[in-house]
């Protein structure tokens, strides 16, 4: 079968053949719908972020799939259901206690597996197998936006994490703030609409823009950092109960304090490099405890996030899912599926139709 795979020392991925893989006691064989394509992806591309599994030249990518059964091998599933498989795994040799208690998004990064992203591989190829509890069963209906599952379930954890947060008072929030109107951005700042009165994004881009017209459309205000950087966005519109960093701009983590109204929270998405610049710590500190705020950082989701996520994009509008998905590529124009321009917003890959 055919893979996208990223081969060590490459900088770009490559189509691999590989044998089908035949599914283990206690998993399910899976043909593949499509994969989705997020700035992740292209981290691992550049070397910034992830592992190849131990002892292989390549790392197959992908971490935001939709597929079929193809065989139950005796597992509650039919041939034909459609699943989304969540993202982590335990090590060969690591602990499992996360993952007994139904939170592997909250195991140490260094002692889990992430498919196409970190020490296994990923989703893309024509086939995959995957443990029966790692798959997430949707209806047939969401099939061809099932892709969007993982990336909507990051946010069904960071929103209930920071909401979490505020959960010792009367929390009242009006005003949310996106940072980075890329994929995720976007998706998130679609569901925020329903709990905030006032929604804002920022982004750093010229009209006309695909990502500004969403935006928009979705009625949230754009703000441009370039001309209104995040710590003057109180004064210019107003400050935020809430906050969303999905830039992966390290400077936002520190910058979005001063941006939050009190008794307000920011989530912190973005998985930067090092990166050392100067901070006012004292500022940044009194500000934390005088106004009562709050930075929480979230990665990753479980199969609860996941089942969120699929309610979430059942009651997204067709406009948004066609007007942010700019490409879903044949195998043949792959290489489609990983450019990085301002013309694409959210891609995937197509294995098989449904
Ligand atoms: P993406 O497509 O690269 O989106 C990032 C967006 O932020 C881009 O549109 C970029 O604008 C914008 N941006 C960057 N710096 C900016 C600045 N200084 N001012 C204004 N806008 C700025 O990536 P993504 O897939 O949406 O993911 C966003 C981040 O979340 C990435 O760092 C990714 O690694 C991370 N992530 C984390 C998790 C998790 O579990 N924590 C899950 C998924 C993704 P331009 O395009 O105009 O440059
Ligand atoms: C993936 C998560 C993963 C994170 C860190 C994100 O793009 O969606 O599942 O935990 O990257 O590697
Ligand atoms: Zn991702």
């Amino acid at each position: 079968m055919d893979a996208i795979a990223l081969k060590r020392g490459a900088d770009a991925p490559e189509i691999l053949e590989k044998p089908r893989p035949e599914p283990d006691s206690g998993e399910a064989l899976v043909r593949t719908l499509a994969v989705g394509v997020d700035g992740t992806d292209h981290e691992v591309i550049a070397g910034r972020h992830g592992n190849f599994p131990p002892g292989e030249d390549h790392l197959v990518l992908g971490h935001e799939a939709v597929g079929v059964v193809e065989d139950p091998n005796g597992t509650a599933f039919e041939a034909g259901d459609v699943v989304v498989p969540t993202v982590r795994r335990p090590l060969a040799d690591g602990a499992t206690e996360f993952f007994e208690r139904g939170e592997p998004d909250m195991a140490p990064a260094d002692e889990v597996a992430e498919r196409g992203i970190s020490g296994a591989h990923g989703f893309m190829s024509q086939y995959f197998t995957s443990p029966a509890e790692f798959l997430v069963p949707i209806p047939d209906g969401l099939a061809e936006w099932g892709f969007l599952v993982e990336p909507i379930s990051i946010s069904e954890k960071a929103v209930e994490t920071a909401r979490a947060s505020r959960s010792a008072f009367e929390w009242r929030p009006e005003s949310a703030l996106v940072l980075g109107n890329g994929s995720l951005g976007l998706l998130t700042l679609a569901t925020l609409g329903d709990s905030f009165e006032r929604t804002y994004c920022l982004g750093r881009r010229d009209r006309p823009d695909a990502t500004i017209d969403i935006v928009e459309e979705l009625g949230a205000t754009y703000v441009d950092s370039r001309e209104t950087p995040v710590p003057e966005i109180p004064d210019a519109h107003e400050p935020m109960d809430f906050v969303y960093e999905a830039t992966g701009y390290a400077p936002h983590a520190f910058e979005t304090v001063s941006a939050l109204a009190p008794n307000g929270v920011a989530a912190l998405l973005g998985v930067p490099e090092s990166w050392t610049f100067e901070v006012d710590g004292g500022r940044l500190h009194r500000e934390l405890v005088m106004g009562n705020k709050a930075l929480v950082g979230s990665v990753n989701s479980n199969y609860r996030h996941f089942e969120a996520a699929v309610e979430t994009l059942s009651g997204l509008p067709d406009w948004l899912k066609d007007d942010l998905v700019t490409g879903v590529h044949d195998l043949s124009n792959f290489a489609d599926a990983f450019a990085d321009d301002e013309t694409t917003i959210k891609t995937a890959v197509k294995f098989h139709n449904q």
